[in-house]
């Protein structure tokens, strides 16, 4: 695996790479969900990409930057190990140079739910993701379902902008009992952690409890309940894929959508009716 830090040594490695080029980004502290995406992309694509770049511009005043785990040895083995051609690792002023103060706006999609409770995250989201794609090049991109509404945003964001990048969602992967892979998982204390599950399980209740005739608003009542009482439910809600405008069948394709606090740790899931 060869390893580039800044954008011109990147280029001269993508530039080379056999067509066409999966591109995996991420933020590191790689786990199994992670490597669905390389090993998806390996299988479907010539070449494989991937970045680590912990993205401040997606993270709003008093969240979890500066916690936020980072492990670039364990990263590098891994992507090795999965079958990555090159690595962009950028340092910070790669991405974001002096004077820096182009944004791309994340539109209307971006202001629901996650945008509502995190005002400048997708914002951080497109703006880190047009420049991955201006460097990388990739014909396909390959993004986890786990974050759904970052799914439907970068989505938009590439039709609205003629990005010439496809992009394949990978189902979420789960440890055994449910809970939805994620490098915030590891912010969780013994309790938080046995109790994180429940967020899957409000999920899965709200849809059984819609497909058995309940309305949207009596199967939301119902689930809530499933939500053990150290979590604070964000929201929980069925949304249109594409638009993520709420709506009140589960009419594919949708998400059922929910984002719980387990102490300071907020996780979010959902399941993709397609
Ligand atoms: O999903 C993530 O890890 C990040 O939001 C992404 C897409 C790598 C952009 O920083």
């Amino acid at each position: 695996m060869q390893i580039a830090t800044t954008v011109r040594h990147a280029r001269a490695f993508f530039d080379v790479l056999p067509r066409p080029l999966g591109f995996v980004p991420t933020m590191g502290a790689l786990h199994e969900g992670h490597l669905a995406l390389v090993h998806r992309a390996r299988e479907a694509c010539a070449s494989v990409a991937a970045s680590v770049f912990v993205n401040p511009l997606q993270f709003g005043p008093g969240e979890d930057l500066e916690k936020y785990p980072r492990d670039p040895e364990a990263d590098r083995a891994k992507l090795d190990a999965a079958g990555v051609d090159v690595l962009f690792l950028p340092a910070y002023e790669a991405m974001y140079p002096s004077h820096f103060s182009t944004y791309v706006d994340a539109g209307t999609i971006g202001t629901r739910y996650e945008g509502a409770m995190r005002p400048t995250h997708f914002r951080g989201v497109t703006t880190v993701v047009t420049k991955l794609l201006n460097v990388v090049r990739p014909e396909v991109m390959f993004l986890g379902q786990k974050d759904a509404q970052q799914t439907a945003v970068l989505r938009k964001m590439v039709a609205d902008l003629d990005v010439p990048t496809r992009i394949e969602v990978v189902p979420t992967i789960r440890e055994a009992d449910g809970l939805a892979m994620s490098s915030r998982n590891l912010y969780l204390s013994h309790n938080e952690r046995a109790a994180a599950p429940t967020l899957h399980g409000t999920l899965q209740a709200l849809r059984t409890a819609m497909e058995g005739g309940k309305s949207k608003d009596e199967a939301i009542a119902e689930a809530r309940t499933c939500l053990s009482p150290l979590a604070h439910l964000d929201y929980l809600d069925v949304v249109d894929a594409n638009t993520f405008e709420p709506i009140e069948e589960l009419a594919p394709p949708a998400f059922i959508i929910g984002a719980a606090r387990f102490g300071a740790t907020r996780l979010l899931d959902n399941l993709w009716l397609q």
